[in-house]
């Protein structure tokens, strides 16, 4: 049987998700010396692979990787048969509405246009509040969108708030909180039962010892 494969999301998460494996117990000394490698071996026989947070849905959700370790916003976005396990309380933000100068898209009339990376997350937002919108793909520096005159509001990811701040625009509507999570494969919770929740336990311990 192949090691336990766990896909990390390259970037801000990745620090944070070593920082807590180690604090579990588990060997990372093979990412730290990383290079180009992409595959790497981690203490307990499990194997680490380091991935966009996109690629670690499609991989954990195609079983070829047991875990993933990905922000919730991906999750919501783009996860739709995998298992969630665990909040790991890190990476932590949240999904908002926002505009220039905060006008209130609200409480107009007519269809609003709204630019974002994540339109599907948009899409049911604005469903919920049974408002008709026009969702345009950015796929990144979303806050150009309404600068440039293309959209009327824009929904992103708001960590610090200094990008909005800087660029005049401003939230006027949470959507979600987000924040880093466990994911499983669904075929793997069955398949490596005692293996995940193994796992699973020594990050839970962890976690309560932040
Ligand atoms: C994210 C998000 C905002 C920014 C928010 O972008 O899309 O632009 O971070 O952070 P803040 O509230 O602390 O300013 P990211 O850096 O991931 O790049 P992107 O614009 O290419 O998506």
């Amino acid at each position: 049987m192949r090691p336990i494969r766990i896909a990390l999301t390259k970037g801000r998460l990745e620090k944070q998700s070593v920082e807590l494996f180690e604090k579990a117990g588990i060997d990372c000394s093979e990412i730290h010396n990383k290079g180009r490698r992409l595959i790497l071996p981690l203490g307990n026989g499990m194997e680490a692979v380091l991935a966009k947070a996109a690629d670690v849905i499609t991989y954990v959700e195609n079983g070829v990787c047991d875990i993933g370790i990905t922000g919730k916003d991906t999750i919501m976005e783009l996860g739709t048969s995998i298992f969630e396990i665990l909040d790991l309380g890190f990476g932590r933000c949240k999904f908002a509405v926002a505009t220039a100068g905060g006008k209130d898209i609200f409480s107009e009339l007519g269809t609003k246009t709204i630019a974002t990376k994540y339109p599907n997350v948009t899409r049911r937002f604005f469903e919920k509040q049974t408002m008709d919108v026009n969702v345009i793909k950015i796929e990144g520096s979303v806050e150009l969108a309404p600068l440039l005159g293309l959209s009327d509001a824009i929904v992103d990811i708001v960590e610090t708030g200094t990008t909005l701040k800087e660029n005049g625009l401003q939230v006027i509507r949470d959507v979600a909180p987000i924040s880093a999570r466990m994911i499983c494969n669904i075929a793997s919770l069955k398949l490596r039962q005692q293996e995940i929740e193994e796992f699973t336990q020594a990050l839970e311990k962890a976690l309560t010892q932040q």
